[in-house]
């Protein structure tokens, strides 16, 4: 058995890095070729079979470049909370790029890392299923994004014989991906949300950071099993399509602000409601606010297709996620109800 070259763009985030590093141990993969912006050892973190090279998915030729001979391309490049424009750049166009790169290279396998935002948060009775639609949210920039990259995968991929493996992955927690405590806005925004909804959510300025909880569950999920799952598409295991991926088990904002020795405030639906439209008019960080849909309404879904296809089995439960990351970043110092 001939193995495997694979390419990957944005090998050096919080899925990147677990993800080659999973990569790294397969015996079906051969050679690993990553890309990013910034610099990056490979050796350094102990990748024997990738190779690191700088370059942007804007520039196609570096795209092209980083394509070709590869068997599968990986598409992990991505802008998840930004401010500007340039997130849009990026991930649109970054990935038509990557994606026609892919066909034209006449890669076997394409592996998209999509996003449950692709769902654009629908208010239904169950859980969400593969075969919802994706259509994303008007008001959130990102989960638009991942609507728009996934109907452009259809059809760049269309009549191509590239097959496309597009992975819906829910917050992605774990020591390695601090994203849910640095990033997401109530979290990041103690002392900073604007003084109406402060107000609105009975805040009081320099005390303690508070979380409003409006009680919503939402699904986590570990690095190490989003790898063990982008691997499985890597590997042509199950067959091809998209798949959801969740950890088993749910949390809430308050069990998130309960981690972190923050204060969670219970707000109800209606408060969420009314913080959403007012941070949707104010020149705030729009991008970062329109996270709030997230926690209007749950977002479970459905992963039995994953483990019923691919044989994914993930190791780590939504309650010990959270608790490795809020530990992990304690380590490092970074947040952790210290501010
Ligand atoms: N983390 C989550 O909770 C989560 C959940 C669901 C889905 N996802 C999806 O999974 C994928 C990977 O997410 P992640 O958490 O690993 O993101 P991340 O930690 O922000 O990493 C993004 C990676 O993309 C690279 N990158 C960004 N812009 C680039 C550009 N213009 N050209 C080349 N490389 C670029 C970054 O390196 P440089 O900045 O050095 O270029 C980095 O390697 C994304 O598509 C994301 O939407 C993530």
């Amino acid at each position: 058995m001939s193995r495997l070259t694979v390419a990957v763009t944005g090998p050096t985030g919080e899925i990147g890095k677990p993800f080659v590093r999973a990569l790294n141990r397969s015996r079906e993969v051969g050679r690993i070729i990553g890309m990013a912006r910034r610099p990056f050892d490979p050796v350094a973190h102990g990748w024997t079979k990738a190779e690191y090279r700088q370059g942007d998915v804007l520039d196609r030729a570096s795209v092209q470049r980083l394509c070709e001979g590869a068997d599968v391309v990986v598409h992990l490049a991505f802008i998840i909370v930004a401010g500007s424009g340039e997130s849009e750049h990026i991930n649109l166009e970054g990935s038509r790029n990557v994606f026609e790169a892919a066909v034209a290279s006449g890669a076997r396998r394409l592996v998209y890392a999509s996003s449950v935002a692709a769902y654009g948060f629908p208010d239904l009775d169950r859980r969400i299923l593969e075969e919802d639609a994706a259509s994303g949210h008007p008001n959130m920039p990102y989960s638009r994004h991942k609507a728009q990259v996934e109907s452009l995968l259809d059809d760049v991929l269309d009549d191509a014989e590239t097959d496309a493996y597009v992975f819906r992955p829910c917050i992605v927690a774990g020591p390695e991906a601090p994203i849910l405590v640095n990033q997401v806005p109530f979290v990041r925004w103690g002392d900073r949300l604007p003084g109406p909804v402060r107000s609105l959510l009975g805040a009081v300025p320099g005390a303690r950071p508070i979380l409003p909880d409006p009680g919503v569950p939402f699904q986590l999920v570990h690095h190490d099993d989003v790898a063990t799952a982008l691997r499985a598409g890597v590997v042509g295991r199950g067959r091809p399509g998209a798949y959801n991926l969740a950890a088993d088990g749910e949390i809430t904002v308050g069990d998130l602000a309960r981690a972190l020795g923050y204060r969670a405030v219970p707000v109800p639906d209606l408060a969420v409601g009314a913080t959403a439209e007012l941070v949707a008019r104010l020149p705030f960080m729009p991008d970062e606010a329109s996270w709030i849909e997230a926690l209007r309404r749950p977002t479970l879904m459905d992963t039995s297709k994953a483990r019923r296809l691919l044989r994914w089995r993930p190791r780590h439960d939504a309650a010990s996620t959270l608790a490795a990351t809020v530990a992990a970043v304690r380590a490092a110092g970074v947040s952790g109800g210290s501010r």
